[in-house]
């Protein structure tokens, strides 16, 4: 039995290109578990664009950095095939970060990052997509952290993406006006405002955001869920309403480079304006996991929330899938299988 491995071949230089990993197949050694491991088989990654935070040399900000000549790992679905861990017998299934491999050791017990498991009759794509951490983070980050109010206007960024267009909709369920940002006219036309049920969407690659966000928004941002960051981000803190939140999930328009992730330039903005802008983790509302995935479901068997996912087959694809994310190529949650 082979067990193929990404590894980090070289630290990008500032772009992540396909040549920073190289594949390495190696034979599988039977390993013997200790007592509280499992040995996975790896179905399904989720090409989560924080990984790439995670190839720079740590940092001030970065809790997680991967070594030269380490796998690379990321969110996957994966399956036991060897326990010696009772809570998680042969044939069990989670979704959690795990190494690009074939196979993998995990001590389920011991890990800091969540792990959730896969309950019967959800497939692996299914728990990575729509009812996944992304889904999950929509959720959680709207109805937890940005708590809009029936009518407010809420504003997402990257709102075609898989985070994204969740959270457009679930902003629209909880009764929200929402305008999602996104790059390209076809994107924001077809699929955040036919599909997802935006009011309107801003083409951040051909317009002025900070004027159009000021003309369809004269009362001002109530809510801004935020997954961009930069100049975005700036853009909107100078439209926002008295008493906005920002609700800060991700800043992808500085992953893909070695440099910090800037803020709002001018603070006296939130001070005058009393904004809250709380960051978040998905991980922090493990716990309210199965209600939040019920209420997804609900709404979904309702027609009130569609998810798209990018399905590639084959653990080959990964790195240039991983790529796509920073190219905005991807339609959907990207999802790369391992067969
Ligand atoms: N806080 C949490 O727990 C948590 C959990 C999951 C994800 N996240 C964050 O959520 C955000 C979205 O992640 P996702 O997995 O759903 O990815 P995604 O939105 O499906 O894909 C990323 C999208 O971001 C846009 N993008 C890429 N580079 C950009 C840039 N330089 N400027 C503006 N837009 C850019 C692209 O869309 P366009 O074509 O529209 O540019 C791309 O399709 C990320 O910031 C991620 O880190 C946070």
């Amino acid at each position: 039995v082979k067990n193929r491995r990404w590894l980090l071949r070289s630290r990008p230089v500032r772009n992540v290109a396909a040549g920073d990993f190289e594949l390495q197949p190696e034979p599988l050694q039977a390993p013997s578990l200790q007592p509280g491991q499992v040995l996975v088989r790896n179905r399904a990654f989720l090409c989560a664009p924080t990984l790439r935070n995670w190839l720079n040399e740590a940092g001030p900000s970065s809790r997680v950095t991967i070594g030269l000549g380490e796998s690379i790992r990321g969110p996957g679905a994966a399956e036991v095939v060897g326990s010696a861990n009772e809570q998680w017998p042969v044939g069990s299934r989670f979704t959690g970060v795990t190494p690009w491999q074939d196979y993998a050791v995990h001590s389920l017990d011991a890990v800091t990052t969540p792990v959730i498991r896969i309950p019967d009759g959800m497939t692996e794509i299914e728990a990575l997509g729509p009812f996944g951490v992304n889904a999950l983070t929509a959720y959680f980050g709207l109805t937890q952290v940005a708590q809009p109010r029936p009518g407010e206007t809420v504003v997402v960024s990257a709102a075609a993406g898989s985070v994204g267009s969740c959270a457009v909709q679930v902003a629209k369920i909880l009764g929200g006006r929402v305008i999602g940002i996104a790059g390209g006219r076809d994107k924001c036309d077809r699929w955040v405002t036919e599909v997802c049920g935006a009011d309107a969407a801003i083409d951040y690659k051909t317009e002025d955001v900070r004027a159009r966000l000021a003309q369809l928004c004269p009362a001002g941002v109530d809510v801004f869920f935020d997954n961009v960051g930069g100049e975005i981000l700036q853009a909107v803190t100078d439209n926002t309403a008295i008493h906005a939140r920002i609700a800060v999930c991700g800043q992808i328009s500085a992953y893909d480079s070695d440099a910090p992730a800037p803020g709002p330039r001018d603070m006296m903005r939130v001070v005058y304006w009393r904004i809250r802008m709380q960051g978040f983790l998905v991980g922090d509302y493990v716990a309210d996991v199965p209600r939040a995935r019920a209420q997804l479901r609900d709404w979904m068997d309702r027609g009130l929330l569609r998810h798209r996912t990018d399905v590639r087959h084959g653990f080959e694809r990964l790195p240039e899938a991983l790529v796509d994310i920073f190219r905005g190529s991807n339609t959907g949650t990207l999802i790369v299988t391992t067969d």
